[in-house]
């Protein structure tokens, strides 16, 4: 079986392979024969640096040029944020206020839109807002949600793709009063990972394409990165740890879990914490989706994190001799989230279509110039989103700007288990029916409108995308 029939398996196929295959480590180049670089330990994003401002918390962030050594010495050409390649990690906290400067040092226009915060849409960063070359957009931030692990990257109309997958993505982590119950230690017990795939041409650069088929189905790589490194080694020094996961993939999905096929904990979805530790053993994430995961090592262990749909290795996790015991899992992290549903709940339906050579919601391709939808603030509404293609086998993560949501149902029945938190984005697989309940809390003018899209990067630029105003 060829990967691409792998990928192309509905979940209920996926979670039936087992996890005896024989993994890959290191794969080869087909195309170049150079192989790829292993860098022994897991490269963690530094923290963004911030200085407080008139009670501001104020952090610059730069989009640039870079190059990075992937394949043997072979150089290849990179987009980052304050560095070569992805950015920084924003911590803050709940209520905090932030002021982002973004300073745009590329040769060409941008936007950086904070994937996964409930922001006004003046300062959500997508398409409208436009960061010209060496201009500065100030995005300010009223943080003003749960605890999350939220993440930025641009969304410029018609090059989100091809901007993402040169590099341009960083973590958002905003934390508050429960975040302390669990490991809370950057880069030491609270660890971000990224996983993006990639594939390369001859001379070493990134081959972001551009057959029509390719845009179909979505880009995908024969190499799989994490935190831009390929089979890291992890090893950690406390015997619990928390990987806040990410799935920065421009299409790949990924069913995670360890090759031991252990239990580990789910502890946030896409919007935060869930109420308790939820204990499973795989975990299906789209591209957008995060997850937050605890794990229990113990001394002297060789673990492996994983990917049972393309049969990869991920990360090695090889723990110290001596390892500092931690608290013991909390038994409630969170409250429930109480999404109380407004009186008359509206409900609107979006369905999801490959056409010739385009992607389209209830039939129409991305206009900036058309508002698809006006919705009253504050209220609730039932979003019924089908994958309504019958003859290609297409999954799309449907992403919905500037709030949370819960699922309600999956095709008439209740959402996989690690779905069961709030969320911003939803996997929806071909034949899909999946209704969600919305809540809308900020406003987006018909200037600055949000989003709703699919997550597969290419399918959002060849249209699959609207835009609604909350007002
Ligand atoms: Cu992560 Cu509209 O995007
Ligand atoms: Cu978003
Ligand atoms: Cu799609």
């Amino acid at each position: 079986m060829n990967r691409r029939k792998f990928i192309g398996l509905s979940v209920a196929g996926a979670v039936s392979i087992g996890g005896l295959y024989a993994y890959n480590e290191s794969r080869q180049n087909k195309k170049t024969e150079h192989k790829i670089n292993t860098p022994k330990e897991l490269p963690i994003p530094p923290l963004a640096d911030y200085k407080l401002v008139n009670g501001k918390k104020r952090f610059d962030l730069t989009i640039q040029k870079g190059e990075k050594n992937f394949l043997g010495d072979l150089k290849t050409e990179t987009f980052g944020v304050n560095g070569d390649f992805l950015g920084p990690t924003i911590k803050v906290n709940n209520k905090d206020k932030v002021e982002i400067n973004v300073t745009n040092k590329l040769d060409e226009k941008t936007t950086l839109h904070w994937h996964g915060l409930h922001i006004n849409g003046k300062n959500d960063g997508g398409p409208h807002q436009i960061i010209s070359v060496n201009d500065t957009w100030k995005a300010k931030l009223k943080i003003d949600q749960r605890a999350t692990t939220a993440w930025y990257h641009p969304h410029f109309m018609d090059k989100t793709g091809y901007q993402v997958y040169k590099g341009i993505a960083g973590f958002f982590f905003i934390d508050d009063e429960n975040s302390k119950k669990l490991p809370n230690q950057y880069g030491v017990d609270d660890i971000p990972l990224v996983i993006q795939d990639r594939r390369f041409s001859y001379n070493g650069s990134f081959s972001y394409i551009a057959t029509m088929h390719d845009k179909m189905m979505g880009i995908s790589g024969n190499y799989i990165f994490v935190n831009g490194a390929m089979t890291p080694v992890f090893k950690p020094t406390k015997d619990q740890i928390r990987f806040r996961v990410l799935n920065g993939s421009n299409s790949r999905i990924y069913m995670l879990g360890f090759e031991d096929e252990r239990e580990f904990s789910l502890v946030a979805t896409d919007g935060g914490f869930v109420e308790k530790p939820l204990p499973i053993k795989k975990l299906l994430l789209a591209p957008g989706e995060r997850a937050e995961i605890l794990i229990k090592v113990t001394e002297n262990e060789k673990i492996s994190f994983v990917d049972y749909l393309s049969k990869s290795y991920l990360i090695h996790i090889n723990s110290n001799n001596t390892l500092v015991n931690t608290k013991s899992l909390p038994t409630t992290i969170s409250k429930p989230f109480n999404i109380i549903p407004s009186t008359n709940e509206t409900l609107r339906e979006f369905n999801l279509s490959m056409g010739m050579g385009q992607a389209l919601i209830n039939g129409k391709r991305m206009n900036m110039n058309r508002i698809d939808e006006h919705i009253p603030i504050n209220t609730s509404e039932i979003w019924r989103i089908k994958n309504t293609d019958s003859m290609i086998n297409m999954p799309h993560p449907f992403h919905v700007h500037g709030c949370s949501f819960e699922i309600l149902s999956r095709n008439g029945r209740s959402p996989y288990l690690f779905e069961k938190g709030l969320k911003d984005t939803v996997l929806i697989n071909k034949g899909d029916i999946v209704d969600i309940r919305v809540i809308f809390r900020k406003r987006a003018d018909r200037d600055n409108p949000y989003m709703y899209h699919c997550h597969n990067l290419e399918h959002e630029d060849l249209g699959m995308m609207g835009q609604f105003t909350v007002s």
